[in-house]
């Protein structure tokens, strides 16, 4: 019986709220006042069995507690509100919410690929933005004055100095460069990180954008280990039954070297504007590392040898969420980043 009432005004003190001086007297005469709920439940106990005195005296304390400690925060509430109102402020009045922010799309893609190759074992490897012509064009087999160099439209920073020209990365692979000059196999890694190229800005280019790269280093590491590696990582990424196919081509850096392309994410390979009605859309460069690239970063290219592959994460993002406009990515119009709110975790 008492319990029953106990647990009754207890739910009505946690749902009781106000600011309002007279609301808040109210309360204290019903519950704390000297005819009041609290008074009259001590005066019930009196006349309980001795046993239930033993279980109920712990509540009933508690309850009191309660009681109190709700009028007392209300009271200073109601205190700083009257302030206020003093002061020509209304402090009852709603204020203005805080917005929950939204991840950005490259952020989620990118812990998406990381959270993949992670499965296998890559590690996160990070390096310099600004970088020297060392790093990013000679240790990687572009010749001095070679064409390959025009390949990446660079923003040079400074000429000359003890690794060449100062430049802003035009990609990654200088990351490789660095984690194998600063070790010995096995290695095993993805770089992530932005990287520029001197485009003129439009729906399909920029000048800066965002690569993740990967290298596998070790004894016996074929192209088979590279096909099954990205083959892999497209099943997760896209989902089981996207197909891929490798086409030879050039960097200075592998040999063989391949692009990969995938079935057509939005029709499905039956052909769209997307795939120029191919059926196919190119997400990737890899390749075997080139033997003068392992010399280069002090590895014995006769014991190891290894993969890479280098991707944008703008296209892989785009092909995930059909974004048409690569402007977008930078121009910060919370009208574009709120759709991926519902991706926050
Ligand atoms: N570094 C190349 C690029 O930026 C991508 C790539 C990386 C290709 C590794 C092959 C192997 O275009």
């Amino acid at each position: 019986m008492l319990q029953d009432k106990i647990t009754q005004y207890t739910a009505e003190i946690n749902a009781f709220h106000t600011a309002n001086a007279d609301e808040l007297e109210q309360f204290r005469i019903k519950f704390l006042g000297t005819k009041g709920i609290i008074k009259d439940i001590f005066d019930e106990f009196k006349a309980v069995s001795p046993e239930e005195k033993r279980s109920l005296g712990k509540v009933l304390n508690e309850f009191k507690q309660l009681a109190e400690a709700k009028y007392q925060d209300l009271k200073e509430a109601e205190t700083e509100v009257s302030a206020g109102k003093d002061a020509g402020m209304d402090l009852t009045l709603p204020g203005e919410a805080f917005e929950v922010g939204a991840r950005h799309p490259l952020a989620l893609v990118r812990r998406e690929i990381v959270d993949i190759f992670s499965k296998l074992g890559f590690v996160v490897a990070e390096g310099p933005e600004i970088e020297d012509d060392w790093h990013n064009f000679s240790a990687l087999n572009f010749p001095e004055e070679h064409p390959a160099r025009d390949m990446q439209d660079t923003f040079f920073i400074k000429k000359g100095g003890e690794k060449g020209d100062i430049a802003l990365r035009t990609h990654t692979s200088s990351v490789q460069v660095r984690m194998m000059e600063a070790g010995q196999p096995p290695f095993r890694a993805i770089m992530p990180g932005r990287v520029y190229r001197n485009e003129a800005i439009s729906a399909r280019a920029h000048c800066f954008f965002h690569q993740v790269e990967g290298l596998y280093v070790d004894e016996n590491v074929s192209f088979a280990d590279l096909k099954q590696t990205l083959f892999y990582f497209v099943q997760e990424l896209y989902g089981e039954g996207t197909k891929v196919r490798f086409r030879p081509s050039y960097f200075p850096f592998t040999e063989p070297s391949a692009e990969m392309d995938i079935s057509c994410t939005i029709c499905k390979g039956a052909g769209c504007p997307l795939c120029k009605y191919s059926g196919w859309v190119e997400i990737l460069g890899c390749g075997m590392v080139d033997p003068n690239v392992l010399e280069n970063c002090g590895i014995d290219s006769k014991k190891y040898s290894g993969f890479a592959f280098g991707m944008g994460i703008e296209r892989i993002t785009n092909l995930k969420f059909e974004i048409k406009d690569l402007r977008l990515f930078s121009e910060n119009d919370s009208r574009f980043l709120k759709q991926y709110k519902s991706s926050l975790i």
